[in-house]
């Protein structure tokens, strides 16, 4: 028995196929050849999300941090675990043109070596590399992520882009802000990591990136979260005649010295037209002056209700689950909220 299957997307294309009984969503889109963006291909990491408007489906397993309760019963599905049961519609939350960056298999690899490696807080390191000279650019959009693998292990992380793609010299240079947890395996890696040491990775992944600025953009970190938004910020701040909103970032951080790109921040609120950022301090000593707590505590209710925006969280789950909610409880139906969540690895 076969099920048509239309797939719908944010920039308004749709693509249709047909499936069998029982086919994964994923792996049918894919024989018609239509890559959706996937990553862990085990249910937990949420890159494959989407919402079935019609039709009939069963769910194989999800990890609550990649779909929630509510979620599912909203009927997103993900496309890695979902079984197609009878004819019917999916809608995904980003552009078309994200589904066919794998189609040539082995492309997404690339090979670079530790150009720079410099604290930027406490316990976070800003780990810089170039892509070795015969490696082909690696495409992203600003707010996706790489899969970094662990030198002298089979493990990988996943590390958002820390600056925009593109921006300097003939030989690409890519950065990522790396939380050094004291026993996590890359953690431990990078207490040894040396400049000239070479590195593999895999990208770009994920779904959340920047969408057309024509809102007011809130943009919500937790720890190093801030990386997606340094990485959307240089990529603004190179078009700032196309950002006629404002631009508010709210970085959640548990101590002061944990917080880093401070110059970096201050140095955007100049290069774009209304730009400005509110560090949000946990766990402040005593004589912080600045915003204590946890972030939606100082997000502007009044404003947010006023007008249409765009909300990016990324960062720890419970930082995103907590800003939701509160989004939720506050009925702030004209926003949009896009998120990514630093969820543990599978292995
Ligand atoms: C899409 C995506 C993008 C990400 N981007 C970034 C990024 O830009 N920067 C960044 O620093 N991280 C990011 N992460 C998280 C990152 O992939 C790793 O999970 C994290 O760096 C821990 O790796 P590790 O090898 O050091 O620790 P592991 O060896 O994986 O873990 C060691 C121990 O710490 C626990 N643990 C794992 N993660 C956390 C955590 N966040 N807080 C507390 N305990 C934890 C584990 O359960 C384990 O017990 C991202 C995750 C995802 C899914
Ligand atoms: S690819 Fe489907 S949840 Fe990770």
């Amino acid at each position: 028995m076969k099920h048509n299957v239309a797939l719908s997307f944010a920039d308004g294309n749709t693509l249709f196929f047909k499936a069998g009984h029982n086919d994964l969503l994923m792996d049918a889109a894919l024989r018609h050849g239509v890559t959706l963006p996937i990553d862990c291909r085990e249910g937990v990491c949420g890159t494959c999300k989407g919402l079935c408007e019609s039709g009939q489906y069963e769910i194989e397993y999800a990890d609550e941090e990649a779909l929630t309760g509510q979620e599912a019963e909203q009927r997103y599905v993900l496309s890695c675990q979902t079984r197609i049961q009878s004819d019917s519609t999916f809608y995904y939350d980003f552009a078309s043109s994200l589904c066919n960056q794998t189609d040539q298999p082995g492309s997404l690899k690339r090979t670079a070596t530790i150009t720079g490696l410099q604290d930027a807080s406490a316990d976070s390191t800003l780990l810089a590399l170039t892509l070795a000279a015969d490696q082909t650019t690696l495409n992203f959009l600003p707010g996706q992520y790489a899969n970094l693998h662990i030198p002298g292990t089979e493990l990988t992380r996943a590390y958002s882009f820390a600056i925009g793609p593109q921006v300097s010299g003939e030989l690409q240079q890519l950065t990522f802000l790396i939380r050094k947890l004291p026993n996590g395996q890359m953690g431990k890696y990078l207490h040894q990591a040396r400049v000239g040491d070479t590195l593999e990775l895999e990208g770009p992944f994920g779904t959340f990136y920047l969408r057309e600025p024509d809102k007011p953009m809130y943009f919500i970190a937790g720890g190093t979260g801030l990386s997606a938004f340094l990485a959307m910020l240089d990529v603004l701040k190179e078009q700032p005649e196309s950002v006629s909103y404002p631009i508010r970032l709210y970085y959640g951080v548990n101590r002061l010295e944990d917080l880093c790109e401070q110059h970096r921040l201050d140095a955007y609120r100049t290069q774009l037209p209304d730009f400005d950022w509110t560090p949000v301090v946990s766990n402040p000593a005593s004589n912080w002056q600045g915003s204590t707590g946890y972030i939606q505590e100082h997000l502007p209710l009044a404003t947010l209700r006023d007008a249409p925006f765009d909300m990016y969280l990324c960062g720890p789950p419970p930082m995103i689950d907590a800003v939701t909610h509160w989004c939720a409880d506050h009925h702030l139906d004209n926003g949009k909220l896009y998120s990514e969540k630093f969820t543990a690895p599978v292995s």
